[in-house]
């Protein structure tokens, strides 16, 4: 925290998650006097990524996923074990890494020089900010205060048997049936954890399929595996509202279009329909920065229309995704010290973290066939990959989609184990505007998983090799 007698700052950033505690390294490491300020209660730097976000939920998927492996798995590998479930001691360790993490920020906010405090910043004009009735003076502004749950009508969350994210990454009792509704990333993230735990796991999703905006035979082999898990799917179908009795939940339910209803019973009921952009108490009307219908800050360049005030992250338009608000806090920075900040939006990779994981990056077939773009495609299936059968997890594909003529790289969409690390290599490709026979003809190490995407290369051209 700074002991710094003047308030006053080149850059002041409001929040402290992956958008706006970046920008403050990256402003530190040039050479600006900057503050951020974070509103959490707990008093951790993170924001929602760090505190109750991707790494709580990750903390979660990696050790359920362990002990269903444990469970089910290793018996058929020659390993004989007897597994009990410790939900106690689960939780302990992905509060520690939560601790580790957030604190890890602390440390490289002093080692770039970036000062930070603790409470709720708020605009009160050009170049002013008050946090809890101090005033502090800046040249630039970075609104990065992120987002929250959105809520469902009628369903009132109170973290305990109807919960968002946050409470059902804190649950102290596996629930015997929950039920999710929306099955986007959040749903199919944390349903897979409490699955895997022991919980009965039904979602009810407003659309007729799951995981809107992916690749359609992704979205397909994805509804498959995750009901061969157990998972039980109710789509076309919305809630209506959630009734608390002595013995549980009633969730009353109606097909999407209307008519036709259905109640479910639940021990917990998950509200995951998306996210909001949060800008609560900011002060937006005082300089009057444009946001959207949504609530979403406009920006051009991360400028908003207000000179010297930017915005990054959850809170304006594009991804909801913490390495987007990271990119885009990093852009922030140089463009403050007149270097040319950039972010690629073609190229933002999204994992859904579910076992076994999806990733894609860049156009879809849906996309492309709609903006008219030829296209050719090349896929590998995990099941000829020599790796994935010595794990015996042979799942899912690799699909990468090249422009009919230039072969340019234009998408990867993958779903199989490890391909939220798989799509790196399609990223970097597209960044220097690869042919997907580059990929094709770089020697991949043997045997990896990496070689089904360069199998899904060579098939674009129609020579893959192993199938
Ligand atoms: P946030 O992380 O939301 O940070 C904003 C901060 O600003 C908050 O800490 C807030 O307290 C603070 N703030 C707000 N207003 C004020 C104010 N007036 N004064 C002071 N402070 C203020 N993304 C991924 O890329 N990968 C994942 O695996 C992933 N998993 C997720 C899992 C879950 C359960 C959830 C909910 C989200 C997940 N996300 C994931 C999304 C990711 O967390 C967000 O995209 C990311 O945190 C956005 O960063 P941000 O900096 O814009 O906002
Ligand atoms: P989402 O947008 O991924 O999914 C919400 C789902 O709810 C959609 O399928 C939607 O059709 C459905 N829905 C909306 N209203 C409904 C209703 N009334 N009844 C039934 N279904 C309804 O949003 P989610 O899962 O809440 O995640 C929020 C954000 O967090 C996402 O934008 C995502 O980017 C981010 N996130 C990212 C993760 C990752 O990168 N691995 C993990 C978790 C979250």
């Amino acid at each position: 925290m700074s002991d710094d007698k003047n308030n006053s700052y080149d850059v002041i950033i409001i929040g402290g998650g992956p958008g706006g505690y970046n920008c403050a390294i990256r402003c530190g490491q040039l050479g600006l006097k900057v503050l951020c300020v974070e509103k959490r209660d707990n008093k951790k730097l993170g924001g929602t990524c760090l505190n109750v976000g991707c790494i709580p939920s990750k903390a979660m998927l990696h050790s359920s996923e362990l002990y269903e492996e444990a469970r089910t798995s290793f018996a058929d590998i020659g390993i004989d074990a007897t597994v009990k479930l410790n939900l106690k001691k689960m939780l302990e360790s992905k509060e520690k890494a939560v601790n580790g993490l957030t604190a890890g920020i602390e440390f490289l906010f002093k080692k770039n020089k970036v000062d930070h405090v603790f409470g709720f910043g708020k605009i009160t004009g050009k170049g002013t900010v008050d946090i809890d009735g101090t005033a502090y003076s800046t040249k630039h502004i970075v609104i990065a205060t992120g987002s929250e749950v959105a809520k469902l009508p009628g369903v009132e969350i109170d973290e305990k048997t109807i919960v968002s994210s946050t409470g059902a990454l804190e649950l102290t009792k596996v629930p015997g049936k929950m039920l999710v509704i929306g099955a986007g990333v959040i749903g199919l993230e944390l349903g897979s954890v409490w699955r895997r735990l022991g919980a009965e796991v039904t979602f009810v999703e407003y659309l007729d399929h799951i995981l809107p905006g992916l690749d359609v035979e992704v979205q397909k082999q994805a509804t498959r595996i995750f009901k061969k898990q157990g998972m039980k799917f109710e789509l076309g179908r919305k809630v209506t509202g959630v009734n608390k009795g002595t013995s549980g939940l009633s969730v009353d339910t109606e097909a999407s279009a209307g008519g036709k209803g259905k109640a479910f019973d639940a021990d917990v009921v998950l509200v995951c329909i998306g996210r909001r952009p949060y800008t609560d108490g900011l002060g937006l009307d005082i300089l009057k920065v444009a946001t959207d219908k949504r609530g979403f800050i406009e920006t051009d360049h991360f400028k908003t229309n207000v000179e010297n005030i930017w915005a990054i992250g959850d809170c304006t338009h594009g991804p909801m995704l913490a390495h987007k608000a990271e990119d885009e806090g990093v852009a922030v920075a140089e463009l403050i010290v007149g270097k040319a900040g950039h972010v690629n939006y073609d190229v933002i990779p999204g994992i859904v973290y579910t076992k076994p994981e999806i990733s894609s990056v860049g156009k879809t077939e849906e996309q492309l066939k709609e903006d008219g773009i030829p296209y050719k495609k090349g896929k590998f299936p995990f099941q000829a990959n020599s790796r994935a059968r010595c794990n015996h997890e042979t799942d899912g594909f690799v699909k990468i989609l090249a422009h009919a003529e230039t072969d340019e790289i234009l998408g990867a969409h993958m779903i199989g184990v490890n391909v939220g690390d798989l799509i790196a290599e399609v990223c970097l490709a597209m960044e220097f505007k690869a042919a997907s026979e580059d990929i094709a003809r770089t020697c991949h190490a043997h045997p990896t998983l990496t070689e089904a995407v360069r199998q899904a290369a060579m098939d674009v051209e129609g020579w893959a090799m192993q199938m």
